[in-house]
């Protein structure tokens, strides 16, 4: 075969990887098929590095000691980590994507005099990739909790500096196109782009990281894809922009669960409120339970939903509530759950917990399927889902999650909310859902209180 043939081969191969990537979401897009769309973009990703591996003169045993090291930390990491520490996980790939990118596009600058499209698409993804990394590593203190990274860090004026450090990206991008050959304006460009990655994530806090997450996941895409253009490399372009598009609509329908616009989460800086002193007084009438009074609640309930958070995937409690709903089934009580579109810490949280306890796909209702039939549910069980059903989004304009729709719970008849203590969600704000005159808090482990209602149902 000639070497243009074998060109050929190679393009129409990765034009195959790149048909897999599509297909993959289309079908990772319904929870039936998501898993033989995972694989399928598993097999596109196979075959694309595949050719990469044979398409040029490459230096294999560098290659393999690089896979060994980055597989194995990798598989380390997957075998480790936590189902709900994933979101932490995801962003911290994420920043690894970037500075991958990053380094790619360095490299390429060192090893070769470039073109003039190619030197603008090594500052974009010195840029992109830059704000990519240092943002993730951000995101990823946050969703960890670490302490350093809890209050969302701001000053006065902050917007300025983020507007000059734009325009010094501008500048150096600029000056790195006349002049190709200088790599520390390139490494100059990366440093600015990652100080600008941090000002621009770390004032952002609470309940607003989702939108975070799922928009670096979108830059980490665009990164790669700049990359692509630097290498000339089709699939490295195709796969960079599917991830960067699908991002921004993940990014578009947070939003829009949360009744935010892009703007505000990015420029509006969104402090945790509410004082101890507060939460002492809002919760002055705070009544609590027993496992054997809310089996007696439930005995009599045509009608119930349950609300599961973040709670219940740190309880690991979705059989143990897959098993209680059975046996109220059986007792003629019609059962359903209440998804909030950012209930948990990742998209489609709740769904994955739910779908692998086996919960009927047909039982999950959207919160906006649901909210306007609340009033004729008997009893709503809340498992560890505190901001997801915090009133104050509805009745406090002031509260950091003022307008943020949530599950109606309040308009039930009876709630029964079971999580460990009073302590406050992820927006670390007070709840009066807590305090309300028809709710219930049944205080412990999400998993061993849903298990003590089960045994006591069988008793009733
Ligand atoms: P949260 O508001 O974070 O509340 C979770 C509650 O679960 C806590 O109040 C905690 O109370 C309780 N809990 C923890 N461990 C428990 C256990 N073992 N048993 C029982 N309860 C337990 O959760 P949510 O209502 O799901 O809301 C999600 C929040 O995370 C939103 O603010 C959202 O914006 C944010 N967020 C979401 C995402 C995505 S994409 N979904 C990503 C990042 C952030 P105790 O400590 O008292 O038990």
């Amino acid at each position: 075969m000639t070497a243009e043939q074998l060109q050929f081969v190679f393009a129409i191969g990765y034009l195959v990887a790149a048909v897999l990537f599509i297909f993959g979401l289309k079908q990772m897009a319904h929870p039936r098929t998501a898993v033989r769309g995972n694989l399928l973009g598993a097999l596109g990703m196979l075959l694309a590095v595949a050719i990469a591996l044979v398409s040029d003169q490459l230096h294999y045993p560098l290659i393999i000691v690089g896979l060994v090291i980055g597989g194995g930390i990798g598989a380390a990491f997957a075998l480790k980590v936590q189902m709900t520490s994933m979101p932490q996980l995801v962003a911290l790939f994420n920043g690894f994507g970037g500075v991958a990118s990053v380094l790619v596009a360095g490299a390429a600058l060192s090893l070769s005099p470039l073109g003039t499209p190619e030197l603008i698409a090594t500052a974009l993804t010195g840029v992109i990739g830059a704000v990519t990394f240092l943002g993730s590593v951000i995101a990823f203190g946050k969703l960890q909790e670490l302490k350093l990274f809890r209050k969302p860090f701001s000053f006065p004026g902050q917007q300025i500096v983020n507007a000059g450090l734009a325009l010094g990206l501008v500048v150096l991008t600029v000056l790195l196109v006349a002049n190709g050959s200088n790599t520390s304006l390139y490494w100059l460009l990366v440093v600015v782009a990652s100080l600008l990655g941090f000002l621009l994530v770390s004032p952002i806090g609470g309940a607003d990281m989702p939108v975070v997450i799922a928009l670096l996941n979108s830059y980490s895409g665009l990164a790669a894809a700049a990359t692509g253009f630097v290498l000339n490399n089709t699939v490295l372009i195709i796969s960079g922009s599917l991830v960067g598009a699908s991002g921004i609509i993940l990014t578009q329908l947070m939003c829009k669960a949360m009744n935010r616009s892009l703007t505000n989460v990015l420029f509006g800086v969104m402090d945790g409120g509410g004082s101890s002193a507060d939460a002492d007084e809002i919760y002055a009438n705070v009544r609590s339970t027993s496992a054997d009074d809310v089996a007696m609640i439930l005995d009599g309930a045509q009608r119930v939903v349950v609300v599961p958070g973040y709670g219940m995937a740190v309880a690991q409690a979705q059989h143990a509530v897959r098993n209680m709903a059975k046996l109220l089934e059986e007792r003629g009580t019609n059962m359903e759950y209440a998804i909030h579109p950012v209930a948990g810490r990742m998209p489609g949280h709740m769904n994955v917990l739910l779908a692998e306890a086996d919960v009927p796909y047909e039982q999950l209702l959207e919160m906006d399927q649901i909210n306007p039939t609340l009033e004729t549910v008997d009893v709503a069980i809340v498992i560890g889902a505190n901001d997801v059903v915090n009133p104050v989004a509805r009745t406090d304009p002031d509260s950091p999650i003022a307008g943020m729709p949530i599950i109606d719970v309040d308009r039930c008849r009876t709630v029964i909310v079971i999580k460990r203590s009073l302590s406050p969600g992820f927006a670390q704000i007070p709840n009066p859902l807590f305090a309300a005159d028809n709710a219930l808090m049944l205080f412990g482990d999400g998993q061993q209180a849903v298990l003590d209602i089960t045994n006591a149902l069988k008793e009733v």
